[in-house]
């Protein structure tokens, strides 16, 4: 997978795997990385479907429809990335932590609904329910950020406080925070998740 690899000046740290949206590249997260921990480890990575010309993770039938084969597929792809370039790269992939927005968020998400130690933790800025009706793995010692939007018209708030209750029965450790926004990405809950990843790691 196209990606960037930024070395940390502290290799006990977390590597931060970046994840951006739709019609996004492994250039877009890089500063938000730099504001969660800037002595960290950085694995961005770009998706490997094109939707009309714009990078994503996995396709979708239509908006919030996933094509839910590809969703599975691209998920293991990334996995399998993830464990090769912790041996290319030479860094701890029992210490990996998520960020990702919006489709980044749900291939995130969609990595701890389908492997027990794809991920130390996740920050997911507007997420969804990445797949209905399975078993999650056990999640114990896993640590989740949502960052949700009350008047978000892609993930509407049912959906995020869905998520994060299914997390929980996997025994996940989940923190919400709300914004009075929409879709976007806002400094102040890039904010809000570095306070929590300074507090949890
Ligand atoms: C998705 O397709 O993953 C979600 O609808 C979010 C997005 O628009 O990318």
């Amino acid at each position: 997978m196209k990606h960037i690899f930024n070395k940390g000046k502290d290799s006990t740290k977390p590597t931060l795997l970046l994840l951006h949206g739709t019609g996004g590249n492994e250039l877009d997260l890089l500063p938000i990385a730099g504001r969660i921990d800037d002595e960290a480890s950085v694995l961005s990575v770009r998706g490997n479907v094109l939707e009309n010309g714009m990078p994503r993770f996995f396709r979708r039938l239509a908006e919030g429809v996933f094509d839910e084969e590809d969703l599975i597929f691209r998920t293991k792809e990334l996995y399998e990335f993830l464990d090769d370039s912790a041996s290319k790269y030479d860094f701890n992939r029992e210490n990996m932590i998520a960020i990702g927005y919006s489709n980044g968020a749900n291939i995130a998400a969609s990595l701890l609904f389908h492997y027990q130690n794809a991920l130390k933790g996740a920050i997911l800025h507007h997420p969804m329910v990445p797949r209905k009706g399975i078993v999650l793995p056990d999640l114990s010692g896993k640590s989740v950020f949502i960052a949700a939007g009350k008047n978000d018209p892609i993930c509407s708030p049912m959906e995020s406080t869905e998520l994060q209750s299914l997390f929980e029965k996997a025994n996940a450790k989940v923190e919400i925070h709300w914004e009075n926004r929409g879709h976007q990405l806002t400094v102040d809950e890039v904010e809000a998740a570095a306070h929590w990843y300074r507090r949890v790691f």
